[in-house]
């Protein structure tokens, strides 16, 4: 029987590799999907080859991750508990979808992925390959009795038995998981939220003691709520990120350091970059004030604290995903634009904005300003939309006996 392992060359999954051969006998496709996590997949092929996968993919995704998962979030608006932008969250659906679809070519009958018991990325993965292939087997390492290689150390020991290359460093390092859209870090001297992120743990970004003294500026052009131009020029999603990861993280855009909520009912520090992520995400917000009349920013906003539960808890391929996203694109319309953005230690400012949808324009304000606007109306507005207020206000006054 086949089984196909997201991969990524870590410890861990170089460990459950040789162990679903010895524990279930199965023959192992390790697959690794590229969503822009850059090193870390050098030399993959051969890494997962010495360590006995029968056959190995490593997909492209990058392309697919930026236009069909990052672009429906920024668009939404979705940030998790005020501070998260989400960037391990929208990877996972597509990585396990790509997962789905080449066992299903394989003839492969189950799946298996490295997260642990305790996090948020056994579900998104799960809940992934629940909804694409429900007749897959499950195999989650940590879940499994089993499985006894819970210890670093006994990691490595066991890996050095079978003389699988691994990195030998047998200190407490961090959880991290990166990609094009961030870099997550959790774990090791991070656990207490008292202790604040060494300098020396960003790896996207500088930290602000050593960002420049001058400012950078850029331009982003939206296009339906897309970014389609970057100073001017028309640009493809992914090396619109690459790019303004670069100057944001020069700048120390995009850092978020938080103690958040996770599914499964524990709270969990996590400090993240997210330098591009940040920019677009303020540029998008900024365009929308010019281009959304109020009733429909207000309701977008309800709807994007949905959007980012359902993101966070591995339901993106959910019929209530699809659904905001169709209520989302219909938003989008108008939002056209050009955003500039001040980039000055680790902040992202509006420097100016403008847009051929814009709903606040010098040619609009003898409209909304002039003759159409009389200000006596609002004496009479006022009245009726303040009648509650008075009814409730004479009601108190008499109870209380004033
Ligand atoms: N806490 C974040 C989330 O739930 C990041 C998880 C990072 N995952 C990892 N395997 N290091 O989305
Ligand atoms: C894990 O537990 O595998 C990583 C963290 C998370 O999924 O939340």
């Amino acid at each position: 029987e086949k089984i196909v392992l997201a991969y990524s060359g870590g410890l861990d999954t170089s460990v459950i590799l040789p162990w679903l051969k010895e524990t279930y006998g199965y023959e192992v496709i390790a697959y690794a999907a590229d969503v822009g996590q850059g090193a870390e997949l050098k030399g993959i092929k051969q890494k997962a080859r010495k360590t006995g996968a029968k056959k190995t993919y490593v997909e492209d995704l990058r392309k697919e991750f930026v236009e069909d998962y990052v672009w429906p979030t920024l668009k939404s608006g979705a940030i998790y508990e005020n501070e998260y932008l989400l960037g391990t969250s929208i990877a996972r659906p597509l990585i396990a979808k790509r997962q789905v679809e080449i066992a299903q070519a394989e003839g492969a009958t189950a799946v298996a992925h490295g997260a642990t018991g305790k996090g948020n990325d056994q579900v998104r993965f799960e809940l992934t390959f629940m909804a694409l292939d429900p007749s897959l087997k499950i195999v989650a390492p940590w879940k499994d009795s089993n499985f006894t290689m819970r210890s670093r150390e006994a990691a490595i020991d066991y890996a050095k038995e079978r003389n699988i290359p691994i990195d030998q460093s047998k200190k407490k390092i961090y959880s991290r998981d990166r990609n094009l859209w961030h870099i997550s870090h959790e774990g090791a001297d991070l656990e207490d939220p008292w202790n604040e992120p060494k300098d020396d743990l960003f790896v996207m970004s500088n930290p602000i003691s050593k960002t420049p003294n001058k400012a950078d500026y850029v331009e982003i052009g939206f296009e339906q709520g897309i970014p389609v131009k970057l100073n001017g020029r028309a640009i493809n999603g992914v090396t619109m990120i690459e790019r303004l990861n670069d100057i944001g993280g020069k700048h120390g855009v995009g850092q978020a350091d938080l103690v958040e909520n996770r599914l499964v009912g524990i709270k969990s520090r996590g400090v993240y970059e997210t330098p591009g992520g940040t920019i677009l995400v303020q540029a998008h917000k900024f365009l929308e004030m010019l281009t959304l009349d109020r009733e429909t920013t207000h309701y977008k906003q309800q709807i994007a604290l949905k959007y980012a539960d359902l993101v966070y808890d591995g339901q993106w391929f959910s019929p209530l995903r699809e659904a905001l996203d169709a209520f989302v694109d219909q938003t989008q319309k108008n939002v056209t634009g050009t955003v500039k953005l001040k980039l000055f230690k680790g902040r992202c400012t509006l420097a100016g904005m403008k847009s051929p949808k814009s709903l606040y324009s010098s040619d609009l304000a003898s409209f909304t300003m002039g003759a159409e606007y009389d200000s006596t109306d609002a004496t009479g507005f006022i009245k009726l939309f303040g009648l509650p207020m008075k009814v409730s206000g004479v009601v108190d006054r008499q109870t209380s006996g004033k």
